[in-house]
């Protein structure tokens, strides 16, 4: 079966929600999710990393930390190395989430880190293909897909609330139609892969 790996840190539980969303997407499209949580920056990230290997395809996912990827995000993609040097990751597809309190927060900084590392490892980047709400600030609601309209992936904004209700319920809905966007791609991807 097909499978997607979705590899995120959360700190306080926000992103892990988002990416359980991005998960059931996978899951609808008829793909296999395997959830992968960064637990801190000491870890030994070799499962992960093996894990990644493995799958078609890899989502990546961080809180926006000080205008990037959180530290223990940042640990990991520096252990990856380990499979940069081997091109073991090199050819799948890969794409990309973050969550953070601020309406911009400087998001698109953390996506381009979460990009720049698929680019390193010569993995090939799926945007979010959605395109950003056409609706007046009064008619941008908690349900609104798209609500922060981005492009290079997915962004999910969370007010300091706790993780059952933020981020609100259109950035879920989003987050599973990346999940569903990755999961036809690998398919069809894996359809046509030479024989090994
Ligand atoms: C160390 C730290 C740095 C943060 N930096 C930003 C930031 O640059 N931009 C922003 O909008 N929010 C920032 N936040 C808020 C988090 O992005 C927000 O609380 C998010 O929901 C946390 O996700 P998590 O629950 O998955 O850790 C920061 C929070 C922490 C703890």
């Amino acid at each position: 079966m097909t499978t997607v790996a979705i590899v995120y840190h959360s700190g306080y539980g926000h992103t892990a929600k988002v990416a359980d969303s991005v998960a059931e997407g996978v899951r609808a499209a008829g793909a296999a999710a395997n959830l992968l949580p960064i637990e801190g920056l000491t870890q030994d990230f070799n499962a992960i990393i093996d894990a990644v290997t493995a799958a078609d395809a890899v989502i990546f996912g961080s809180p926006t930390y000080m205008g990037d990827v959180s530290a223990p995000f940042k640990a990991f993609a520096d252990a990856s190395s380990k499979a940069f040097f081997t091109g073991a990751w090199a050819d799948k597809l890969a794409a990309g989430f973050t969550n953070s309190h601020s309406y911009s927060g400087d998001k698109l900084h953390a996506l381009q880190s979460l990009s720049i590392l698929a680019a390193q490892h010569g993995m090939n980047w799926i945007n979010l293909g959605l395109a950003p709400p056409n609706v007046t600030a009064a008619e941008r609601g908690e349900h609104t897909l798209n609500r922060v309209g981005s492009f290079i992936g997915l962004m999910t904004q969370s007010d300091n609330a706790s993780a059952d209700v933020a981020p609100p319920a259109g950035d879920h809905a989003t987050a599973r139609h990346l999940g569903e966007r990755v999961a036809k791609a690998a398919i069809r991807w894996a359809k046509g892969a030479p024989e090994a």
